[in-house]
């Protein structure tokens, strides 16, 4: 229906430049790709480190959610917990039942076998289990509109949500995700891009990503936190 369905020989001259790159030394892997030629009417496809990567920015703008909710129960506001349930059942749906399913399931285990970052992968699979204990109980804490009974241990299980999830994001990000762009050869890279794509449309429909980043999109505007420029700091 779009121009997502036309992909496969654009995807194999992706992979044909990933090929390239991962065949070449280390310290020739940036410049071989920053040289390579683009026609300009192609849409390069979204590899799967990118994929992950972009989920973590979804995570991020749902932890910002958990922020200005903790900073209004704090403030003395009542828990705004239509905002804050919807921004949970995101969590669980799109990041602890897709994101988080796609790591465990395609990037930890290959990283393991190659005995790659294995007390790290440790760490982030107990990090998913505690993550989704937290989320049960902020989605029970936050299943009424009227919140203010559940509000002491909803501020205490959203901020260690967001203390967990800083840290192990940015870690994938920088040190996960490239080790395992550097072990997955890139055939395979290939098959995992469109398993990936498939996965994303068959589970959110066919606007995929992006139809979440507008459910999140309504949730931080109901919330007052989607304008951009509100947080510049006064020049
Ligand atoms: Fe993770
Ligand atoms: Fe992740």
């Amino acid at each position: 229906m779009d121009d997502r369905d036309s992909p496969a020989v654009r995807r194999r001259d992706l992979l044909g430049l990933s090929a390239a790159a991962l065949a070449g030394a280390a310290t020739v892997t940036a410049p071989a790709a920053a040289a390579a030629p683009r026609a300009p009417e192609q849409e390069a496809e979204v590899t799967p480190p990118e994929d992950l990567m972009r989920e973590h920015g979804v995570l991020k703008r749902l932890l910002l959610v958990y922020r200005e909710g903790i900073r209004r129960i704090e403030g003395g506001e009542r828990a705004p917990t239509q905002p804050l349930n919807a921004a949970t059942r995101i969590i669980r749906g799109f990041i602890e039942d897709y994101h988080e399913h796609l790591e465990e399931k395609y990037v930890f285990p290959r990283l393991r076998e190659v005995g790659r970052l294995t007390g790290t992968v440790s760490v982030l699979l107990l990090q998913h289990r505690r993550g989704r204990e937290l989320t049960e109980r902020i989605l029970t804490a936050t299943r009424h509109a009227r919140g203010a009974r559940a509000a002491p241990t909803l501020v205490a299980d959203m901020a260690a949500f967001v203390r967990m999830y800083e840290p192990h994001e940015a870690r994938e990000d920088t040190v996960v995700f490239p080790a395992f762009r550097e072990v997955v050869p890139a055939k395979e890279f290939l098959r995992l891009a469109e398993l990936f794509e498939d996965e994303e449309h068959r589970r959110f429909g066919p606007r995929g990503f992006e139809g979440v980043v507008d459910q999140v999109a309504d949730i931080e505007k109901a919330l007052g936190v989607y304008d951009l420029s509100r947080f510049t700091p006064a020049g």
